[in-house]
């Protein structure tokens, strides 16, 4: 299998965009075997034609296509696969960082125990300042699961203690992050349904890499975790099957390299 043609790769290299179905791309990548790290943000599969509510308004929760709700064990089959091939892609001391909400994030784990990746933290994400819950039938939902896992129990994976810790006032950083969604500031370029903010996508990077590690993200978006990765000085390839998002991407990469790197002060 040849390995394919980036979209878009910067001038250095240290920033590709691949665009295509994940699921045919990872096999072939050149970088099998060498990235450090990846962070996930898969499909939630929550587009049933239902609302939500957003900026105080009611809106469709559709987010497109590739958010459309499958079965059960067809979701379950799809996370396996890619889960499958992300350990392959992964080097063995390298570790997978997953975000999801209850839809998928046990069946995400329960692949990872099948697949024999070591899981190593459950991260909760609190979102302070969560949209309310129309139906008034549930608790509102403010919080993501980020599950981090190693490729197996051997792994001599990277855990930045002592950065994590001054990040944390000198104190040992514990499993729930409180964090505001992405700031309006960061949707200057465009929008995408499901956009993390840059700070955790920072944090993340901050406790598993080392500058000029290699990251991927299969499942891009608007490209936070690529522009989390080169602000810390770190390499980038991220995946994308809609066009739009890696146009963004590509946007928000252009602009982050007119601004000051954060690597020299962060670690
Ligand atoms: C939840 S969003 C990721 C959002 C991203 N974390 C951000 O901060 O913008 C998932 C993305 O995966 C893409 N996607 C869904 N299925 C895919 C697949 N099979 N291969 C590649 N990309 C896919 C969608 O187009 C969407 O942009």
């Amino acid at each position: 299998m040849s390995p394919p043609t980036p979209w878009y790769r910067s001038d250095d290299g240290a920033f590709a965009l691949y665009h295509g179905d994940a699921l045919d791309l990872l096999p072939a990548l050149k970088e099998r075997g060498a990235v450090r790290a990846i962070f996930a943000d898969p499909p939630y599969f929550l587009s049933n034609d239902g609302v939500t509510c957003q900026s105080g308004k009611m809106v469709s929760v559709n987010k497109g296509d590739w958010d459309r709700l499958t079965t059960v064990d067809d979701m379950h089959a799809f996370n396996a696969t890619w889960l499958t091939e992300c350990r392959r892609v992964l080097d063995a001391d390298g570790t997978i960082w997953v975000s999801g909400t209850r839809h998928v994030i046990y069946s995400i784990g329960f692949a990872m125990q099948q697949l024999g990746f070591k899981l190593l933290n459950d991260v909760v994400w609190e979102k302070p300042n969560p949209p309310p819950n129309l139906s008034c039938r549930y608790f509102t939902h403010s919080t993501e699961t980020l599950l981090w896992a190693a490729t197996s129990a051997k792994s001599k994976y990277t855990f930045n203690y002592a950065t994590m810790r001054r990040m944390n006032a000198e104190k040992q950083m514990k499993s729930v992050w409180t964090m505001t969604a992405p700031a309006a500031s960061e949707k200057t370029l465009g929008r995408h349904p499901t956009q993390k903010p840059l700070a955790l996508l920072e944090r993340i990077l901050l406790s598993c890499t080392d500058v000029g590690d290699l990251v991927l993200d299969p499942f891009n978006g608007s490209g936070t975790t690529g522009i989390a990765a080169v602000r810390l000085g770190r390499r980038y390839v991220g995946i994308d099957r809609e066009l739009e998002y890696l146009d963004l991407t590509k946007r928000r990469f252009l602009a982050s390299q007119a601004e000051q790197p954060l690597f020299a002060v962060a670690q």
